[in-house]
C-alpha cells in the first residue's frame, strides 16, 4: 500500500527539509522512492534518519510544490501532523532514476484523531501529484483531470482545501503561460 505523507529530512548541519512524498508501506518496513536529484535522498544518506508526517492539512503538500515550505516544527514533526513516525535507513537498493531507501519505523507518536474522509482533499492531493509532473504530461490532460477533481472538490471542501487549490492553478497557469511564449 502507499500512502502520502509529508517526509521531513535534515541535512548534516541540522536544516529540516519537507517533500510529500508516496511512501510504500510493508508492516513496520517503509520504502522511499525518490526520483534523482533529490534532497530527501541526500539527507537520508548523510542522516539515516527522516520523520513521516501523517498529516490532513493539504496546504502542506500544495504548498511544498508551489514555494511555500515555512510550516511551523517541533523539531521535524509539523505542528499540524496527526502522528508522526520517525524512521531509520536500514539499506539502499541503488537505481540511477529512483533508488529504493528501506526504512525501519523506530516509533509512531499520534497527536489527534483521524476525523475521516474528505473528498476535496484527495482532490488537492491529485493536483498535486499533476503539478509535480507538469514538465512530463500532456496539458490537455492535466486539464481534463482537473475538471474532474474539481467535482469534489466544489462539494466538499473547507477553506483549508480552498486555499490549496488555488496554489496548485496558480502554479498550473503560470507553467502554461512560461511554456506558450
Ligand atoms: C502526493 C505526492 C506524492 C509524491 N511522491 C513522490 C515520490 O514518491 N518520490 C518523489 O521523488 N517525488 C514525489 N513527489 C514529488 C516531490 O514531493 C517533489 O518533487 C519534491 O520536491 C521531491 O524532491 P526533494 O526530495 O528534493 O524535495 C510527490 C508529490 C506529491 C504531491
Amino acid at each position: 500500500m502507499i500512502q502520502e505523507l509529508i517526509v521531513i529530512t535534515k541535512n548534516s548541519t541540522g536544516v529540516p527539509h519537507l517533500a510529500p512524498m508516496g511512501v510504500h508501506v510493508h508492516g513496520d518496513e517503509i520504502h522511499i522512492l525518490p526520483f534523482r536529484p533529490s534532497t530527501t535522498l541526500t539527507n537520508l544518506l548523510e542522516t539515516k534518519l527522516a520523520v513521516l508526517n501523517y498529516c490532513n492539512d493539504v496546504r502542506i503538500f500544495a504548498g511544498c510544490l508551489t514555494g511555500r515550505r515555512n510550516w511551523t516544527l517541533n523539531g521535524l514533526v509539523l505542528n499540524s501532523a496527526l502522528a508522526h513516525s520517525e524512521v531509520e535507513l536500514v539499506r539502499v537498493e541503488e537505481d540511477e532514476i529512483r533508488p529504493k531507501l528501506i526504512c525501519k519505523i523506530l516509533n509512531t507518536v499520534n497527536h489527534a484523531p483521524f476525523m475521516g474522509f474528505n473528498r476535496a482533499q484527495y482532490s488537492v492531493l491529485e493536483a498535486a501529484i499533476l503539478v509535480s509532473r507538469l514538465k512530463m504530461l500532456p496539458l490537455e490532460k492535466i486539464d481534463s483531470e482537473i475538471a474532474y477533481l474539481k467535482i469534489g472538490l466544489d462539494k466538499t471542501a473547507g477553506e483549508r482545501e480552498l486555499e490549496a487549490w488555488m496554489w496548485l492553478m496558480e502554479a498550473i497557469e503560470t507553467f502554461k503561460m512560461e511554456n506558450s511564449k
